[in-house]
């Protein structure tokens, strides 16, 4: 006889199934020769020889593991030399190592804000900032995507709130693409003095003069005053970091977060390949142009061949297909064609907004975009 727990569970498979909306896990293999448009590796680094030559051999002097919580013993030289390094690229005084960009989020916006405090998030912010905010207790408040004007009422409306006030955004989202003007953000946070938490997951790398990010292309590099990035998109390797200007922050960090003092720490390997994976985004300068071109690029050929995209430079591309049978059909489609791309469906995405996530890397030819397009095409029903 099943369990209520157990036939609970069956039960919430069987509605989403129903829906459309079953995920499941597709292993792939290492060598498989297809066009991938589907992953975040935006510089094409986590095969770049410097980057597996780096992390071949800090396997070789620390071994596969850190073997412990960076309490314990898990904390190396090359975390500390990779924290700082991230530091100085992005302009702030402090840098902390995190696991993943999940757990970074969820200890910053689950540790930083207080019952009484107010958090103004953007929308579409990523799950694991909401997954901290819920966490800390604060009164939330969402306001619509990229809509600064609303923020300002916002703002205006919380002048006097008791506790502080944080604001929450992206600077490329992650399933659109876009960004907030930054520059106003900035100016909006010295006039109204609220704490300012920025995720620069999507934009490292292929942002910036020197890659650090969209502060540093937008002209404000260090307004933030809260910066999450992550090793394990155009860093092409794994882990996550948070930058502040006070050591305050990285010490609440060190001492409150959970995600940080009970969990083995980053393998020294990545780390490594992270710091030789930001020397080679630094020498990319003069390929940024290309990057930002091949992105206008591909998004005039889509709409030309009839598919709206919104215009913009970033690697990410939505393509809004509606519902999510319609989405399954084109990724299938593009599958069948050798083209690997995710479908991106609710709950990830609002309702009736399911959609093809084409991610762009470095490398991308003129032959791969008129493969793309032609399997598009033969999409259509
Ligand atoms: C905006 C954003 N922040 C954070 C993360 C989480 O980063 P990680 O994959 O390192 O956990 C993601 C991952 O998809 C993301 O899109």
């Amino acid at each position: 006889m099943s369990s209520a727990w157990l036939s609970r569970l069956t039960q919430s498979l069987a509605e989403r199934e129903a829906q459309g909306l079953l995920r499941r896990l597709h292993p792939r293999g290492s060598r498989d020769a297809e066009l991938n448009l589907a992953d975040n590796d935006y510089l094409a680094l986590s095969k770049d020889s410097s980057v597996t030559a780096a992390a071949a051999l800090a396997l070789q002097e620390w071994g596969a593991s850190s073997s412990a919580s960076p309490l314990v013993s898990g904390y190396t030289t090359l975390h500390e030399a990779l924290e700082k390094r991230l530091a100085a690229w992005h302009g702030y005084g402090q840098g902390l190592i995190f696991n993943t960009g999940y757990a970074a989020n969820a200890a910053v916006l689950g540790g930083l804000p207080r019952p009484g405090d107010l958090v103004l998030a953007d929308r579409l912010v990523h799950a694991s900032m909401l997954a901290g905010i819920e966490s800390s207790g604060a009164k939330l408040i969402r306001f619509p995507h990229n809509d600064l004007d609303v923020l300002e009422i916002k703002l205006a409306e919380a002048g006097n709130h008791a506790g502080a006030v944080f604001v929450v955004t992206e600077s490329v989202y992650s399933m659109d693409g876009d960004s907030p003007d930054l520059k106003r953000l900035a100016a909006m946070r010295d006039r109204f003095g609220f704490c300012w938490v920025l995720d620069e997951a999507h934009a490292t790398g292929w942002h910036g003069a020197t890659g650090s990010g969209l502060q540093e292309e937008q002209g404000v590099r260090g307004a933030a005053d809260i910066v999450v990035g992550t090793l394990g998109k155009a860093l092409g390797s794994q882990g996550a970091y948070v930058l502040s200007r006070e050591s305050a922050v990285r010490e609440v960090l060190i001492n409150f977060s959970g995600e940080l003092i009970y969990s083995t720490y980053l393998a020294p390997a990545a780390a490594a390949a992270g710091l030789a994976a930001i020397k080679r985004a630094e020498e990319m300068g003069s390929e940024r142009a290309a990057l930002h071109a091949l992105s206008r690029e591909w998004r005039t050929a889509l709409g030309v061949a009839g598919f709206a995209v919104p215009v913009g430079h970033s690697p990410i591309i939505p393509i809004v297909l509606g519902d999510a049978v319609r989405t399954l059909h084109f990724a299938k489609k593009l599958k069948d064609a050798g083209i690997r791309v995710s479908a991106i469906r609710p709950p990830t995405v609002p309702a009736g907004t399911g959609r093809l996530r084409v991610s762009l890397r470095r490398g991308l030819t003129s032959a791969d975009l008129e493969k793309f397009i032609k399997a598009m095409q033969g999409a259509v029903l």
